[in-house]
């Protein structure tokens, strides 16, 4: 495995390529990344890096998007197959027709989208900045969101908008936890905190006591005095910057409804494997390559994103 990790080390450096990981990815592909975070923080890299080869170790829409803010770059997926639930529940013709059906609105999209519905959005969001972008247009302003239906519905919830068309998606991982056994681990752990990510149901996000992306769970756990152990309601490949950011606490990760599917893990990112990296930076493929006329027409939304962000201090 160490020669792997050297073999890695050896071509980033010849190929300048960088590394980001997803904290959903293996701890392993956690290790070797130059960056790791979540995908406000992935895409802020992406805009800015200056090595010539992005190696995006996470799922499909997070290399289109670095693709689309550095087109000039080579971008690498180390599996092609790393897709994501959320994004195939909004084909982009469909899409495209909800919007035809309900004009005269602000086209909001989660990040967790294919580069085609970008193109057809007018700002991008994710977990990290959805409320404040929300916040951030007129009070009246008739919003449409997608894809991601929690998501969607706990913005409308926090901001009180009331004029705003949510589409119908949703991510296979978060949908699968149980309220009833968060419920039995808080009994079993009174003194727990429950964390979690906005993509869940709202049962369970109304007995949370934090919501937030993967880096605002991740900021919250480290941070947090009150207590020293945490129910995590999200994909578990998360705790292990937690981990190695508060050793002293102890981190649970929240179960799915059946134990023994193993569905609250992302298959998708964990199809990143140190080998597919080695081999990725190698050949240089498999690279993302995006349509210009789609990328130019996405890279708008996703920049407005990063606009509001930048002047709102997110980061
Ligand atoms: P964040 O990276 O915004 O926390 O979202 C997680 C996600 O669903 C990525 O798949
Ligand atoms: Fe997509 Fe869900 Fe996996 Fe995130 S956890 S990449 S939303 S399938």
């Amino acid at each position: 495995m160490d020669a792997l990790k050297e073999k890695i080390d050896t071509l980033r450096r010849e190929r300048n390529a960088v590394i980001l990981a997803h904290y959903y990815t293996d701890s392993d592909v956690q290790d070797i990344a130059d960056f790791v975070g979540d995908s406000l923080a992935l895409s802020q890299r992406a805009a800015t890096t200056d090595a010539d080869v992005i190696l995006f170790a996470g799922v499909h829409f997070m290399g289109e998007t670095a693709k689309i803010l550095s087109p000039r770059k080579t971008v690498l997926m180390p599996d092609m197959a790393a897709g994501c639930s959320l994004a195939d529940s909004c084909p982009a013709d469909e899409f495209a027709a909800f919007i035809a059906a309900n004009p005269g609105r602000t086209v909001i999209s989660y990040v967790n989208t294919t580069a085609e519905v970008k193109a057809l959005t007018d700002i991008v969001c994710t977990s990290s900045n959805a409320v404040e972008i929300v916040r951030s247009l007129p009070p009246d302003e008739p919003i449409l969101f997608g894809p991601d239906r929690n998501l969607g519905n706990y913005i409308r919830n926090i901001t009180g908008r009331e004029n705003m068309l949510v589409w119908d998606g949703a991510c296979h991982v978060h949908e699968e936890f149980s309220l009833e056994k968060i419920l039995e681990l808080k009994q079993a752990y009174p003194h727990a905190k429950v964390l979690t990510h906005p993509e869940c149901k709202r049962p369970i996000v109304l007995i949370s006591d934090y919501v937030g992306s993967t880096a605002g769970l991740l900021k919250y756990a480290v941070n947090d005095t009150s207590t020293d152990t945490y129910i995590v309601v999200t994909e578990p490949g998360v705790l292990h910057q937690m981990r190695l950011a508060a050793p002293g606490k102890t981190f649970i990760p929240a179960p799915p409804s059946d134990p023994s599917c193993g569905c609250n893990n992302c298959s998708y990112m964990k199809l990143i494997t140190l080998p597919k990296i080695a081999a990725a930076l190698e050949s240089l493929q498999p690279e993302i390559l995006i349509p210009e006329e789609v990328r130019r027409r996405a890279e708008g939304s996703i920049r407005r994103m990063l606009e509001i962000s930048a002047r709102l201090g997110l980061v």
